[in-house]
């Protein structure tokens, strides 16, 4: 068995997964997110704060497990360095005292494998990833080779989702907020420009369009002078706009890409909405759209055992007193798949 750990933002989370057969044996997460709702967004060293007291707590119950484990896995990039700090202390402290391999993961290539949990892997395959910090499409050939095709030249899905939320004040994470509310509103009344239209750029962009969302809510006086029907209509015409500029940009990725499995994975693929519009792209294209169970979506340590598992069964071991968090900037994550 693996035993996995998250911290890379504002979830504490650890899993252990069976090698063998991938299955999922412990898996338990403690979300923070009452905890920097207040704040409109998380607060790195309060993470950090909840992080320290809430992993060993997890432990506790993994105890029974500690004489069955092969491996011990942590995220120790992207993310915040402070949190990372807290799984990778408590990592590199199993590794040393049970004496077994450690296994450094990247958060994203985690994400990938959220749709593996307790199944054989299906490759190749191209991603979409749209998290609160990143939006890309990836191919996905092996453990090792993952290629960025398309990647947000500024602000990610999950991000704008929360930053209209946070506009709006109607809390954090934005995400369910806005699909909830959208349900209820009429997708049509705001004409948000689709970001990038009629840009050959296979790129995404969501900074603009959080930007006409602050006009509209500023031409109806400002958030408090919203009416819930006024918040449901700009968070619906948000979605649409959001679920346009998805499509647009990846049907010029569909008409190149021959390869038939196609998978949305990150927090924001919990979203119904653009689900089923993938659902429909999918089908006119001859793919197969995969995703993972909702609870899998957002950060999670069971993704982070499914990739170690592969990881594993190819030595990919990290020195314990080597391993240390990875620091990159947006835009170089890329070139680190
Ligand atoms: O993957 P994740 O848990 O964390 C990162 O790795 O960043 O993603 C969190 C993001 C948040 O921005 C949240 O608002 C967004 O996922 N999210 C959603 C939905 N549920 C969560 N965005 C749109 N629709 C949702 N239903
Ligand atoms: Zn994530």
């Amino acid at each position: 068995m693996i035993l996995s750990i998250e911290s890379s933002c504002d979830d504490s989370s650890i899993a252990i997964t069976h090698i063998e057969d991938n299955q999922l044996i412990f898996h338990k997460k403690i979300s923070q997110e009452k905890e920097h709702a207040c704040y409109g967004g998380v607060v790195p060293e309060l993470a950090s704060r909840l992080h320290a007291i809430d992993l060993p707590n997890i432990l506790e119950a993994c105890k029974p497990y500690l004489p069955q484990l092969k491996a011990v896995a942590v995220t120790n990039q992207p993310g915040l360095g402070v949190t990372l700090l807290e799984g990778i202390a408590m990592a590199k402290t199993i590794a040393m005292v049970q004496n077994i391999p450690l296994l450094a993961v990247h958060h994203l290539k985690g994400h990938i494998y959220s749709l593996f949990i307790g199944k054989e892997q299906i490759l190749p395959l191209l991603v979409l990833l749209i998290s609160g910090g990143h939006t890309q499409v990836i191919r996905v050939e092996s453990l090792e080779k993952m290629t960025i095709l398309a990647t947000s030249i500024d602000d990610s899905v999950g991000e704008s989702f929360d930053k209209t939320a946070k506009m709006m004040n109607l809390g954090y994470p934005g995400g369910p907020i806005i699909e909830k509310l959208a349900l209820q509103g009429d997708e049509n009344r705001f004409d948000f420009p689709v970001p990038l239209r009629n840009s050959p750029l296979l790129a995404f962009s969501l900074s603009g369009l959080k930007n006409a969302v602050r006009l509209a809510i500023e031409s109806l006086g400002g958030a408090s002078e919203l009416s819930h029907q006024d918040q449901c209509d700009i968070s619906a015409s948000f979605q649409k706009a959001v679920k346009l500029h998805l499509i647009q940009k990846s049907k010029k990725i569909f008409a190149t890409e021959p390869i038939k499995e196609f998978a949305i994975v990150g927090g924001a693929s919990a979203n119904m909405y653009i689900r089923n519009a993938y659902q429909q792209l999918c089908k006119e294209y001859g793919k197969t759209l995969h995703t993972a169970p909702l609870e899998f979506c957002s950060d999670n340590a069971a993704m982070i055992g499914r990739y170690a598992v592969e990881a594993y069964k190819k030595g990919l071991f990290t020195d314990p007193y080597q391993i240390d968090i990875v620091q990159t900037k947006k835009q170089q994550i890329g070139a680190l798949l």
